[in-house]
């Protein structure tokens, strides 16, 4: 299975996919896709000689249709939004119907929508006193944060003191989930029955 990752910083969720065990057996990350011309996630990206592209309007980007175009040709199966923060082109969405997922740094339906990224998440998560927090990975559509739930890990954050310890204890479960259902949709493990998604167990 051939997969495109979308970014826009620092991609440690990138690297987790990349270095998770067994997966590069299953699926390679044929491109790594920004809305930048630069960030970290391109250079984690560059050491495992994987192909870097810009999308944008701007001058040296792909227009949509060049993107879809660059996907048709390198046989992407999945996108994957690690950590993109742009909303995917209607052209995308048709073309890749229920196979463009993101990961989310809080449980949805809470604490998603626009604005709702990084820092702002888990500051909004401090902020309600909820006790506990998590990751989401779910069905990309064309709004923020609003496609169906494929999977959830929670953590306790009953005893945290500041939001930064919500970020990085969320990370770690962020870092094994996305990779957990990267593996499921590569085995074919992932089903949709009338409005639920359903993680099937190995045969
Ligand atoms: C992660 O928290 C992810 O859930 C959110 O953006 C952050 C990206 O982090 N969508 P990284 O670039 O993968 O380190």
């Amino acid at each position: 299975m051939n997969l495109a990752v979308f970014v826009s910083g620092r991609g440690s969720n990138l690297k987790a996919i990349l270095d998770y065990p067994g997966l590069d057996k299953l699926v390679s990350v044929v491109a790594v896709i920004s809305d930048k011309f630069d960030c970290a996630a391109f250079s984690i990206a560059k050491e495992k000689n994987i192909a870097t592209f810009t999308t944008g309007k701007a001058e040296g980007k792909l227009s949509e249709v060049e993107l879809l175009n660059l996907l048709t040709d390198l046989k992407v199966d999945l996108i994957v939004l690690a950590g993109y923060l742009k909303l995917i082109p209607a052209i995308l969405l048709e073309q890749y119907a229920q196979k463009i997922i993101n990961i989310h740094p809080a449980l949805l339906p809470s604490f998603g929508g626009k604005g709702m990224y990084g820092m702002n998440v888990h500051k909004a998560v401090f902020d309600s006193s909820a006790q506990v927090s998590g990751a989401t990975v779910h069905f990309v559509d064309n709004t923020y944060d609003t496609g169906k739930i494929i999977a959830q890990k929670s953590v306790d954050i009953s005893d945290v003191v500041a939001p930064e310890e919500i970020a990085e204890r969320v990370l770690t479960v962020e870092h094994k989930i996305l990779p957990e259902v990267i593996k499921a949709f590569a085995e074919g493990r992932i089903q949709i029955e009338l409005s639920r998604v359903y993680i099937k167990k190995k045969s």
